[in-house]
């Protein structure tokens, strides 16, 4: 069998290939020319690899369409998860998805599969305690989320002609991770921050739970047409992750309350020099109103009950893990 996998090189995408690999499947990898092969090399160099980089773009119609011809089945991961404005998040994250799609019905309709990673970002948070099912109205709250929710409304144009699944992860953590990494060094170093509400509500997954949906979702006749969450089960406090962040490395930081008006202020500079130096800047007042949210919940039960989706990672074994494994890569 084979696989095409776009954002291969990324975070989540890395894992994804090493599933599939581990499934047996010939995996072709989209990469760029500045893409940085870090964590697919030691699959790359292996006797008989399974995966093969194939050179191109979001932007290219012509290579996705060369690339795909032969896929069985296409991960659409590639994305933007950090962009200075919401032209920049939509040109790839719905404008990247709408030339991959085209690329498949033009160059390879009788596709079994097109799987499309959007997120939680898409429908925005809760309202109350009540997590988010997949059949509740969207109402993003930031450019990211727009842009996501534009290429699942893309994806979904095209579900009368390819077979097509969509998932929506919440916050992924897990080895290679970056982001939820921050926290880690934090308390590392000995600094707990609590950014607003220490007792907002969060779903997350940890990234290998998180692939073996995917793949899952990929090879299930069911979930054709259909869209999951795919979250470990559980909803989180914030203060609740950063205590068990704190355990498995035996810290006691000094808890460090931040209010989110500050970080707004400090976002004006922020984003103000990032237009200067043309960088995207870690925190903006997108960012902070991300933050601001006391109920970044949804729900997986769906995805339980139809491909038997059942995630292994509690809360305290994959912080843990995830922590042996910064350290052990010198990242903490
Ligand atoms: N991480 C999370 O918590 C989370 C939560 C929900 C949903 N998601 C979604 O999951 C997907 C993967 O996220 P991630 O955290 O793994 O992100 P990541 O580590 O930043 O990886 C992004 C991937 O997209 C590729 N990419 C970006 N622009 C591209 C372009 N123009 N053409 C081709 N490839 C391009 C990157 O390739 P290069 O290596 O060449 O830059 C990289 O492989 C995204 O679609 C994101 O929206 C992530």
């Amino acid at each position: 069998m084979k696989a095409y996998v776009t954002g291969g090189t990324g975070f989540i995408g890395s894992h994804l290939v090493e599933r599939l690999v581990d499934q047996g499947y010939h995996v072709t990898c989209l990469i760029r020319k500045t893409s940085n092969l870090r964590w697919l090399n030691h699959l790359l160099a292996a006797k008989s690899p399974q995966v093969q980089p194939v050179m191109g773009d979001l932007h290219d119609s012509d290579a996705l369409a060369s690339h795909v011809r032969d896929a069985d089945i296409v991960f659409h991961l590639a994305g933007l998860t950090k962009a200075p404005d919401a032209a920049t998040y939509d040109r790839i994250n719905a404008g990247g998805t709408e030339r991959l799609i085209e690329a498949c019905l033009r160059a390879h309709p009788n596709l079994d599969r097109f799987v499309y990673c959007s997120s939680l970002a898409a429908i925005g948070p809760s309202r109350d305690t009540t997590p988010n099912t997949e059949d509740v109205t969207p109402q993003p709250l930031t450019d990211y989320g727009r842009s996501k929710l534009k290429g699942e409304t893309i994806v979904r144009e095209y579900a009368d002609c390819l077979p097509i699944t969509i998932i929506r992860p919440p916050a992924v953590y897990g080895p290679r991770d970056t982001d939820i990494f921050l926290f880690f060094r934090l308390i590392n170093r000995g600094v707990m921050p609590i950014l607003g509400d220490e007792n907002k509500l969060l779903s997350l997954v940890h990234v290998k739970d998180l692939v073996a949906g995917i793949y899952t979702a990929a090879v299930s006749k069911c979930a054709v047409g259909e869209t999951y969450f795919l979250t470990d089960g559980d909803i989180h406090t914030w203060m609740g992750i950063e205590r068990t962040i704190a355990d498995a490395q035996a810290k006691r930081p000094f808890k460090m309350k931040v209010p989110l008006f500050l970080l707004d202020f400090i976002s004006i500079f922020t984003e103000a020099a990032a237009k200067v130096t043309r960088q995207t800047p870690t925190l903006n007042r997108q960012r902070v109103r991300d933050l601001r949210q006391r109920f970044w919940i949804c729900d997986s039960t769906k995805a339980q009950k139809e491909l038997g989706y059942r995630p292994t990672y509690f809360l305290q074994k994959g912080i843990q893990e995830t922590a042996d494994w910064y350290r052990a890569n010198g990242w903490l």
